[in-house]
C-alpha cells in the first residue's frame, strides 16, 4: 500500500519505519527540515534502541521517503496516519490541538482521490468526528476521504517492539471501507495473531486516555502506599512484591519510587480531566487529579529527603544528582520527574550536577541552570549528597566505595528503589529511599 506519515516525531518517525520495513511504500512529511534531512541521511533524532538499525533497512529498501510538500502526500497516499503532538495548553489542563487540526486542514483540499486519513495522536474524546466534518468538507473528493482513528500505545525505549508486536491494534472507524483499509495496512500484524478491537471513533479515543489513565493510577497507587510505609515503618519495595504475587493485580507498573512523567501519562491524565468536565462528567475521573498530586508529591518528599541528608539546608550543598531523562533508556526529558527535582534543589540553593548516560544534551537544553558531568564519578566529585532519580542500569552497578572515595560526604538518597540498601550502607553510607522509614 502507499501510506503517508505527517509528523516525524517519535510516534511518526517509528510508525514510517516500521510501515516501509513491512513493506510498504512510506512517504512521510514533516515542517523541521533539519529533521527530514537527519531521517534522510540514515539519522534518528532521539534515542530509541534499534531504530538507527530500521531506519537503515528502510532506507535501503527503497521504500522510505520524506518530504515537506503537503500536495505531494495527498497525491502519494492511499491512507494517511496523522502522528503529530498534542502537548498540554500552556496555563490549562485541555491538550493543544492545533498540530493535529493543522494537519488536516493543511491536507484536506488537496485531497483528490479516494483516500482515508487515520488519526494516531492522542486527543480528548470527540476530536474525531469534528475533524471527520473538517475533511467532509475540505476535501475536493468530500465523503471519499474518509476518517479514521488508531490509537498507538508506543513506549519509548520499547518502540519498534510495540509498533510490530503491539499488545493490541485498535481500528476506530465509521464505514466497511476504512476497516478494510486499515486491516490491509496492519496485514503482517493481523496475520501474526495481534488482538484487534474494531470501534467508533469516541471508543477509539477513549482507549488510549484510559489506558494510560489506568497505568498512571497504577502507579500513584503504590506511591501513595508508599507515604504510609513511610508514616508506618512499613517497607513499600515489599509490600508490592507481595502484591505483584497476586496475579489480579500483578507487578507491572507497580514499581514505587518518584513516579511517572514524560510526555504522555502526565499530560493525558490532565487532558482527560478537562475533557470530562467539559462533558459534564468531571466527577467520574475526579480521583485523576489525586493521581497527579501524589505523583507530584514524591518529587517534594525527594527534595525533603535530600535536604535531611544535607542536614537540613541546602544552601552550598553539593548535590550529584544521577538521571535526567523521565525512565531509563530514553533521552526524553519531558516532564522529567529527575529534572523537576534537580531544579528545585537548585532553586533552594544546591549545587547541582548531573549526569545521564542519554539525555544531557536535551537536559542542558531546557534545563541551563544546572551542571553537567560526563560520569558518575564526575559528578559525585565533592558532593555532599548523592540522589539516584533515574533508575539507569549503570547507575544500579555502582560500587559504593569508589564513589565513596570521590565524595565529600558519604548519603545516598534513592528515589527509585535501585541501590542495595545493605551494600551500601556496608561501605560506609548513609541511605535513605522513598517509601521506607
Ligand atoms: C506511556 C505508555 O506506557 C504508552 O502506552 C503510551 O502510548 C505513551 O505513554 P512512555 O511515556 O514511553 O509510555 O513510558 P512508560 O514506560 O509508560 O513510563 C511512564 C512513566 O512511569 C515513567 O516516568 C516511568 O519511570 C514511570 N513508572 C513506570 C513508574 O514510576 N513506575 C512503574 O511501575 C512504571
Amino acid at each position: 500500500m502507499r501510506l503517508t506519515v505527517i509528523g516525524t516525531g517519535y510516534l511518526g518517525a517509528t510508525h514510517a519505519i516500521c510501515m516501509a520495513v513491512l513493506g510498504h511504500e512510506v512517504l512521510a512529511l514533516d515542517r523541521d527540515l533539519d529533521r527530514l534531512e537527519a531521517l534522510a541521511g540514515g539519522r534518528v533524532p532521539f534515542h530509541e534502541p534499534g531504530l538507527p538499525e530500521m531506519l537503515r533497512k528502510a532506507l535501503d529498501s527503497g521504500r522510505l521517503r520524506f518530504t515537506d510538500d503537503v500536495a505531494e502526500v495527498a497525491a502519494f497516499g492511499d491512507v494517511h496516519f496523522v502522528c503529530t503532538g498534542t502537548p498540554q495548553l500552556p496555563g490549562s489542563m485541555g491538550a493543544d490541538l492545533s498540530q493535529v487540526e493543522g494537519a488536516v486542514t493543511a491536507l484536506a483540499p488537496h485531497l483528490e482521490r479516494p483516500c482515508l486519513v487515520v488519526g494516531k495522536s492522542t486527543v480528548p474524546v470527540g476530536t474525531a468526528e469534528r475533524l471527520a466534518a473538517t475533511l467532509a468538507a475540505l476535501a475536493p473528493v468530500g465523503e471519499a476521504a474518509g476518517l479514521a482513528w488508531n490509537p498507538e500505545f508506543l513506549r519509548e525505549g520499547h518502540a519498534i517492539e510495540d509498533t510490530l508486536r503491539p499488545s493490541r491494534l485498535v481500528l476506530g472507524v465509521t464505514s466497511d471501507d476504512a476497516r478494510e483499509r486499515l486491516e490491509a495496512a496492519f496485514a503482517p500484524l493481523l496475520a501474526a495473531g495481534v488482538p484487534c478491537v474494531v470501534t467508533d471513533l469516541a471508543t477509539a479515543e477513549l482507549v488510549k486516555v484510559a489506558a494510560n489513565s489506568f497505568l498512571a493510577t497504577k502507579i500513584s497507587f503504590i506511591n501513595a502506599m508508599a507515604e504510609v510505609c513511610e508514616a508506618s515503618g512499613a517497607d513499600v519495595h515489599q509490600l508490592a512484591a507481595a502484591l505483584a504475587l497476586d496475579d489480579r493485580i500483578g507487578g507491572r507498573f507497580l514499581k514505587p519510587g518518584l513516579g511517572f512523567g514524560g510526555g504522555c501519562l502526565p499530560k493525558d491524565i490532565r487532558a482527560f480531566i478537562h475533557r470530562a468536565e467539559e462533558l459534564g462528567t468531571g466527577h467520574s475521573v475526579r480521583f485523576l487529579r489525586e493521581v497527579d498530586d501524589i505523583n507530584q508529591r514524591r518529587r517534594g518528599r525527594t527534595v525533603e529527603l535530600v535536604r535531611e541528608a544535607a542536614g537540613g539546608d541546602l544552601r552550598g550543598v553539593r548535590v550529584c544528582v544521577l538521571g535526567a531523562a523521565f525512565k531509563p533508556h530514553s533521552d526524553d526529558v519531558r516532564d522529567a520527574p529527575a529534572l523537576d527535582v534537580a531544579r528545585r534543589l537548585h532553586e533552594e540553593g544546591a549545587r547541582v550536577v548531573v549526569v545521564d548516560p542519554q539525555a544531557l544534551d536535551n537536559a542542558r537544553r531546557t534545563h541551563p541552570e544546572l551542571e553537567y558531568a560526563g560520569s558518575a564519578l564526575e559528578a559525585a566529585a565533592g558532593a555532599h549528597v548523592v540522589a539516584l532519580l533515574t533508575e539507569w542500569d549503570q547507575f544500579r552497578g555502582l560500587d559504593p566505595a569508589r564513589l565513596g572515595a570521590v565524595v565529600e560526604r558519604r548519603a545516598v538518597v534513592d528515589a527509585r528503589g535501585a541501590l542495595d540498601p545493605v551494600a551500601w550502607r556496608a561501605a560506609g553510607w548513609t541511605h535513605r529511599g522513598l517509601g521506607a522509614a
